[in-house]
This record gives structure tokens, sequence and C-alpha cells, in this order.
């Protein structure tokens, strides 16, 4: 049975998905790299480094370790403002609720971003105190798509995996999430998300009801 549900945060919990993409293309721009929505799915859930990296790759450009430093506090200078003014009113419709049914059936709740800014967001969106344990992503050694940062928090709150479903927007979030051994709940595009067990349009679309039946079969 499932015991504990992981999410992810950017493009799960609230839109800041898109302001990371928006940060990313314009720093593409700047390099002159072409970069679209599609490249974007690859960068979702990737962490900051790993993420300019793509792009530096994709331009076929090299460039020495204190160039790419810069350029990544850039991007994370960017996105910062872009994240300035959010507030409650930019958590997805149907979080609270959601929230409020796992604590009612004592699930706990835990949160696997990549983000280093994730604490931040979440004090921002005001829902910090409902976690029972959030990732320091600075202390996850191997990013998605490795499973570390689900195991990590699974650990943390004494659960098994096989009792834990993961909720993810990214692909590589998504096969962390497999890796792991957990249910692989996918919050977009059913046709991009061909991996997860379930997907959902939106987070407020997720039907717990559905989801907790995962956990009468074993994990693929
Ligand atoms: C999440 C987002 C990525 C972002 C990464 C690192 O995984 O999905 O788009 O690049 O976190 O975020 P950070 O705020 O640490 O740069
Ligand atoms: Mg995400």
């Amino acid at each position: 049975s499932i015991k504990a549900v992981i999410f992810d945060l950017d493009g799960v919990l609230t839109d800041t998905a898109e302001y990371h993409f928006q940060a990313w293309s314009a720093l593409a721009h700047k390099l002159g790299v072409p970069f679209d929505r599609q490249d974007n799915e690859q960068l979702k859930g990737v962490d900051r480094m790993g993420s300019l990296q793509f792009i530096l790759d994709k331009g076929g450009l090299q460039l020495p370790s204190d160039e790419k430093d810069m350029l990544a506090k850039a991007k994370n200078t960017h996105y910062q403002q872009l994240i300035e003014n959010i507030s409650d009113a930019d958590l997805f419709e149907g979080v609270h609720p959601l929230f409020n049914r796992l604590k009612q059936a004592g699930i706990a709740i835990g949160l696997a971003s990549a983000s280093k800014n994730a604490a931040m967001v979440l004090n921002k969106l005001g829902i910090s105190a409902a976690f029972d344990y959030v990732a320091d992503a600075a202390a996850i050694r191997q990013g998605k798509p490795h499973p570390e940062i689900f195991l990590t928090v699974a650990k943390a709150l004494g659960i098994p995996a096989q009792h834990c479903v993961g909720v993810e927007d990214s692909l590589a979030g998504l096969q962390s999430i497999l890796d792991a051994g957990m249910y692989a709940v996918g919050i977009g595009e059913k046709q991009l998300l061909t991996d997860a067990n379930l997907v959902y349009a939106q987070i407020g679309q997720l039907d717990l009801d559905e989801v907790l039946m995962l956990g009468r079969k074993a994990p693929t």
C-alpha cells in the first residue's frame, strides 16, 4: 500500500518550470544557441550545471569552468528575479485539498526538487509546513534521472520505495522515480510522459483514489 507521496516542485505544484524555461532560453539566445520548448523537455528536472551543459553541447560550445560558473550564476539571478513576486496565489489549484486528503489518510508528504531555490519557492507559496521532509538539492550528488533524490526522501521518511509514489512533470524525474522502484505519476502530456504509471494534465486533476490503487500491485 502507498505510505508516502513524493512531489517534484517546478511544474508540478506551481508554474516555476515556465520561469526556468524563460531564464534558460534568454541565456541560450545570448549565446546564440537555438533553444525551444522541445529542447526544454530534456532540461526539466535536470540540475543547474547539467542544464547549462546541455545548452553548451547543443551549441557546440566549450567553455572553461569559471565561465560556466558565471553563466549559471547569471541564469539563477534572472530566475530569482522572475520568481520574486510569486505568492500563495501561484500554487496550482488542487494542491491544498490533495495535501489535506493525504494527511487525513496518514500518508507522508515529501519533496524531491533538484532546485536549490526550492525552499524559497515553498516559502513564497506558503506550503513549507505541509512537508514531512524536503530534500536538500545541494546535498544530492547524482541528479535526476539518477534515483538518488527520490531514494533520499523515502529513506528520510522511513518508508520503503515500494510504498512510495513520485509525482513529476519531467522525463528525467520520471526515470528517477521508476529507477528508485516507486510508482510514477506524470503531470503533463500523456504522449510525452509515456513511462508514467498514470498521467494527469494538471495536479488538480490527480485522482487520489486511482493513485492509491497503484499500491495494490507491485511497481513495474
Ligand atoms: C528543477 C527544475 C529545473 C532546474 C533545476 C535546478 O529540477 O525542473 O528546470 O534547472 O531544478 O534548479 P536551480 O534553482 O537549482 O537552478
Ligand atoms: Mg519539475
